[in-house]
């Protein structure tokens, strides 16, 4: 933290930010407009105007001769509406009239060492909400003739190279103002890097279990980008964007990303102009929102988080890894090693009853695992996908006994139990359904679009969310539950409330994700040692913004290992592996019917949350010994995987041939490396493999663990040890890991610092 990292020049009109390696500048043309100057490489102290974002200065006479004409060539930091600027603003606003034109003036700033709270939305913090130090600077602009009054928030987190941005919309008029687009944040920038190639666009994008994958494209003339419609983020599109110099490694080019802290629907998209410029705009999706404010209220958007390296895509997603795990993940789980669990879905499905669970938890407990947990299908009369849900009661045919039994006998045997919720759905054939029916969104009229059999309840009313709480309130008192697993398996469609005007059901789409949120609070508000997992199909809403609410989300319902690797490539580029829910299943794999050695699956699953997904009372002998070598190097490891600092050497997607990354300690003085043979290649009996991330000065110990069988370690029962050399050596030189016979092998090396006086 720097006491200087917001810095004003009044006389030359200008606004700027520092972090540890970045600059971000503003510029205020005349007093009149707020344009964007710079954001970059760290810059020395001094004078920016020679490069004004206005190529001409905006007066008064500019704006009776040739305004229009100037608006679009110019680097705005916040554009707003039907100005003549043909690319799309930020902020479109209609007046009680129709009238969007929104013309946004510079008002002043303010400078503050503290990051408030947003109202009902998640939001980076220092060291918890509300608290600690960050440096924020506040830039006002208002439309006189409408009385819009628009403050933009930039936070700066020093180490972590991140401004935070949001924007505040205030109502200052005698009228009420129908918010038609309110963007987070835009930016005005040029198309090229600083060696004029043109930047590309990185996004990660998929569907159900194939979810981050990796699209890199041109950016031509016009707009382009990702985006969500479907009521929450989505596994099609991550909410993120990235631009990149062409050719950018994991170490080498210069990368700017956007992350956008929010669960609901999106745009994310860059414009090129024709002279030369990209926009890049980040906000709730304008289509299917708007939002009237009345004389005096506030509209809050949810936050974007920007970053910029010019040293890889790997130090982004550094970035993007501290900034998440020291302020955005709270509560008692952020810095705490999470339990080993054994997730009942892929054992059992929907057939199950007390004594499978606990004859399932029993020999997971022999094997080291510490949590018991009941997926779908424990409530109501829930056999198959087709009902039930919203009956959040105990089916005590199949779980005789309710859940008392269940979670006592777990106690006694040491286990920990969690439990899963689907809140915000409702199952046509079920109690809630029969008694509430208007609590299912659709509307009025029309038949209502089915996805799995079931319906979304109307989250937006607070009725509807007292209700969710106290069934789950009910439930989760009733026994000793430390997790839950929240999911939501479908998209919003039909989208209406029964609650709002005709006039307001443009609300619609992000009261309802403000009402996830509420919810999401007020359960950890009752329950603040509970251990959340969100998840939706998999890793449908895998976003910052869940993040604030549970530190770790399922990352994909593909579990099989081999396609884990590229998944978990794509999450780990922009969240930290803490966060990543990783399980071991069975194979083949259910959702490919691939065969990996099971310790293979292990090791992959290690760099995630780490549980198992599969009816252990069925493995071999053998595979229950390799569960009890797995769960030891959790432990062994699991506190530098959650807390370390995250490289990636090789990517499969790349070399077609094998995957490396390893996680480093803060200090340098330790690593775990993993190097997955992924498909054999005849003939090329070695691997090669350069490792970053250490200290090229220290010494270090390299050692092989986490091998297949029991008598791998030699005589002594220590690992092998494969050399002892310098962190210099090993990140130039390389190491030479032997080939392996048959595809998925995959070996773990232990990279520990040799002190002098050790
Ligand atoms: C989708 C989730 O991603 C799965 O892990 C599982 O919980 C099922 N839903 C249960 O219906």
């Amino acid at each position: 933290m720097k006491n200087d990292m917001i810095t004003v020049d009044e006389l030359q009109g200008m606004l700027r930010l520092d972090t540890a390696n970045t600059t971000y500048v503003m510029e205020i043309s005349n007093g009149l407009y707020l344009g964007h100057l710079y954001y970059g490489a760290r810059l020395p102290s001094g004078d920016l105007s020679f490069r004004s974002a206005f190529n001409t200065p905006m007066s008064e006479e500019t704006r009776k001769k040739e305004f229009v004409i100037y608006m679009d060539g110019m680097d705005f930091e916040y554009p707003g509406w039907g100005m003549g600027d043909s690319r799309e603003g930020a902020i479109k606003v209609k007046d009680a009239g129709g009238v969007t034109r929104t013309n946004l003036l510079y008002r002043g700033y303010r400078i503050s060492m503290s990051k408030a709270l947003v109202p009902g939305l998640p939001a980076t913090f220092g060291d918890a909400p509300g608290e600690g130090e960050v440096p924020t600077l506040e830039v006002d602009l208002e439309d006189p003739d409408t009385g819009l009054f628009v403050t933009l928030f930039y936070s700066a987190f020093w180490e972590e190279d991140v401004i935070a941005r949001r924007v505040e919309v205030k109502n200052k008029g005698s009228q009420d103002l129908v918010l038609e687009r309110v963007l987070s944040a835009a930016m005005d920038m040029p198309a090229k890097d600083r060696q004029g190639r043109d930047f590309e666009l990185l996004t990660y994008c998929g569907t159900w279990a194939r979810e981050f994958t990796r699209d890199v494209r041109p950016i031509g003339l016009g707009k382009t980008g990702v985006s969500s419609i479907i009521g929450k983020t989505n596994n099609r599109m991550q909410p993120f964007l990235g631009l990149m110099s062409p050719g950018t490694t994991q170490e080498t080019g210069e990368i700017y990303g956007w992350n956008f802290l929010y669960s609901g629907n999106f745009a994310s998209f860059v414009e090129k102009n024709s002279f030369g410029g990209i926009r890049v705009s980040v906000g709730i999706h304008p289509e299917e929102f708007s939002w009237t404010l009345e004389p005096g209220q506030v509209f809050y958007s949810p936050e974007v988080v920007m970053t910029y390296s010019d040293s890889g895509l790997g130090q982004m997603s550094r970035n993007f890894h501290d900034l998440y795990r020291n302020h955005l993940i709270r509560g008692a789980w952020k810095d705490r090693k999470r339990p080993i669990l054994i997730n009942n879905w892929e054992a059992t499905y929907f057939d199950f009853d007390t004594d499978k669970l606990l004859a399932i938890a029993k020999t997971a407990k022999e094997c080291g695992i510490e949590m018991l947990v009941m997926d779908d299908g424990w409530f109501g009369k829930r056999n198959d996908p087709d009902s039930s849900l919203g009956d959040w009661w105990v089916n005590e045919e199949k779980l005789q006994g309710g859940l008392t039994r269940l979670g006592s006998e777990l106690e006694a045997m040491g286990m920990k139990f969690g439990i899963w919720f689907e809140p915000e759905m409702v199952s046509p054939d079920s109690e809630l359904y029969r008694a509430h029916p208007d609590w299912a969104i659709a509307v009025p009229g029309r038949e209502p679009s089915r996805s799995r059999n079931q319906l979304v309840l109307d989250v937006s009313r607070e009725d509807v969310r007292d209700y969710i709480f106290t069934s789950m309130c009910k439930v989760l008192h009733s026994a000793k539950i430390a997790y839950v697993k929240w999911d939501m398996n479908r998209h919003l469609t039909d989208v209406y409330s029964a609650l709002l005007p005709s006039e307001r059901q443009g609300e619609m789409m992000h009261r309802y994700v403000l009402g996830v949120y509420d919810l999401q609070e007020r359960l950890l508000k009752e329950f603040p040692e509970l251990l959340l997992e969100n998840c939706s199909s998999g890793g449908a809403r895998f976003d910052p913004g869940m993040l604030y609410f549970s530190p770790q989300i399922w990352t994909s319902d593909d579990t099989d290992a081999y396609e884990r690797i590229r998944i978990q490539e794509g999450a780990a580029a922009l969240y930290p592996l803490s966060s990543l829910g990783a399980h071991v299943s069975i194979c083949p794999n259910h959702v490919t019917g691939r065969n990996v050695p099971f310790m293979t699956r292990g090791h992959v699953a290690l760099a995630g949350t780490f549980g198992y997904e599969l009816d252990i009372t069925q493995l071999s002998d053998e595979e229950k010994g390799m569960i009890r070598q797995q769960t030891a190097l959790f432990h062994k490891f699991n506190d530098l995987v959650r807390n370390g600092d995250y490289y990636r050497m090789a990517s499969f997607q790349e070399t077609g041939f094998y995957d490396c990354y390893g996680v480093v300690s803060r200090d340098k003085s330790e690593m775990l490396l993993t190097f997955i043979h992924v498909m054999n290649q005849p003939c090329k009996p070695n691997r090669w493999i350069c490792i970053s991330g250490l200290d090229p000065e220290k010494k270090y110990r390299v050692e092989e663990v986490g091998m297949e069988k029991e008598e791998s370690p030699d005589a002594d029962g220590k690992a092998p040890v494969v050399c002892e050399t310098y962190g210099a050596m090993l990140q130039n030189a390389g190491l030479i890991v032997p080939c392996r016979y048959g595809d998925f092998q995959s070996v773990l090396y232990h990279i520990t610092e040799v002190r002098e006086d050790s």
